[in-house]
């Protein structure tokens, strides 16, 4: 792989799709290089927008939009940070030759929609998952809920971090689900799966990269989610001999099948030595932060080098853990007291994302650190995020 100069017609260039606190690592990663990095989101002044050469404020769902877009710019990589893309246009793009998808944009359709991606694990490769039904009304939900059980999960077969989805307890649960993944999901179309809920252990991260000499698997990150939004992650997370095995094998059977090249994290649920699949992402994980301080090479240095075709290292440099800081209000621009606090704590490391907006639940920033331990590792990241008390200006 030859590497250029940015900005002149020697540049490799790279364009992000979502432009989030995960893509302006990438990004930073990318420049690190000396690529041109473009930046596209649906809102002015994202995260990576504030770090890339350029930036583009457009509908990425829009097909003709991102058609329009990529003509203009003609990047080497198109890079998604986000599921929620016109994939339809992405397979168009690849196939016209337009440039290289990253992943591939098979591996971008296949995952944005939970039915496709459960039948490739669970019917092609026959990786052991939940029990599973998708449902496109009310009635064909119940039945599915009659058969599977409780308690179970339904989510709108098109979402993310949560959106939508609910934990049934009983059958009196299942109109209040469907209402909740109608009035959620991301596109118009009436459809869920249910899931039968596995007693896990323990859930992880499987980091798995696709690099031009092979499949390299991380460490396993173990990781906290409340409401579908993860709030903790370590690495890494103890393990049996034969589930580490059991989550390799399956990291590598679902990244194969998706192909191209790049990180992918794949989430699992552990019970002893038994694994399930549960999904995957074709880009970088949002628990794998903490591998911005507990890897040689963060996942966002794994992607960057895997999609320019470079070697890769996935060793370890600690024990390390995140812990995720919420805006706590709904506002414009916020402040941050408490960082000097914050960074006071021995090992630990701070990202505030820059983003112009706060939400109650919006992720604002990230406090990391390494330890000795996991434990130790936690508990100062959990630390280091309460200390930093955002407001609004
Ligand atoms: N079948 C299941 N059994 C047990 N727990 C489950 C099941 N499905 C979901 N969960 C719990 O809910 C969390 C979120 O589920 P899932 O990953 O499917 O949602 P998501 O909206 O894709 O979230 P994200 O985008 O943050 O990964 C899981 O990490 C797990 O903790
Ligand atoms: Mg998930």
């Amino acid at each position: 792989m030859k590497l250029g100069t940015p900005l002149s017609p020697a540049a490799v260039k790279v364009m992000l799709l979502g432009s989030g606190e995960l893509g302006k690592e990438v990004v930073l990663e990318l420049q690190r290089l000396g690529v041109e990095t473009i930046a596209v989101d649906r809102y002015a002044n994202a995260p990576a927008h504030q770090v890339a050469h350029r930036s583009h404020v457009i509908d990425m769902t829009d097909a003709k939009a991102l058609r329009a877009l990529v003509e203009q710019e003609r990047p080497h990589f198109l890079v998604p940070e986000i599921e929620a893309l016109a994939t339809d246009e992405l397979v168009r793009i690849e196939a016209d030759g337009l440039c290289t998808v990253i992943p591939t944009a098979r591996a971008a359709h296949i995952t944005m929609n939970r039915e496709r991606i459960r039948v490739l694990a669970a019917e092609e490769l026959k990786l052991p998952t939940s029990p599973y039904a998708f449902a496109s009304s009310l009635e064909e939900l119940q039945v599915a809920a009659a058969r599977i059980g409780f308690p179970c999960f339904v989510k709108p077969v098109m979402s993310s971090s949560g959106k939508g989805q609910s934990r049934l307890k009983s059958a009196e649960d299942v109109a209040g689900a469907w209402e909740k993944a109608l009035s959620a999901g991301r596109v118009r179309e009436a459809r869920v799966i249910l899931e039968g809920e596995i007693q896990f252990d323990f859930e992880i991260t499987q980091l798995t990269v696709r690099a031009a000499d092979g499949t390299h698997f991380c460490e396993p990150i173990g990781h906290v989610q409340k409401d579908g939004d993860y709030v903790e992650s370590w690495q890494p997370q103890a393990m049996s001999e034969a589930s580490r095995k059991k989550s390799r094998d399956m990291a590598a059977a679902v990244t194969g099948a998706l192909g191209g090249l790049g990180i992918f994290g794949v989430e699992l649920f552990v019970k002893g030595d038994e694994v399930w699949f549960s999904e995957v992402s074709p880009r970088p994980h949002d628990t794998g932060l903490v591998t911005l301080v507990s890897q040689q090479l963060s996942e966002f240095a794994l992607h960057a080098r895997a999609i320019l075709g470079l070697p890769v290292n996935v060793e370890m440099a600690s024990p390390g853990a995140s812990a995720v800081i919420y805006g706590g209000v709904e506002a414009g621009a916020m402040t941050f007291d408490g960082v000097d606090q914050a960074l006071k704590i021995p090992g630990s490391e701070l990202r505030l994302f820059g983003k112009p907006q706060s939400f109650v639940k919006r992720r604002m920033g990230v406090a990391l650190a390494r330890g000795a331990s996991t434990d130790e590792a936690r508990t100062l990241a959990k630390r280091a995020a309460g200390a930093v008390k955002p407001k609004p200006v």
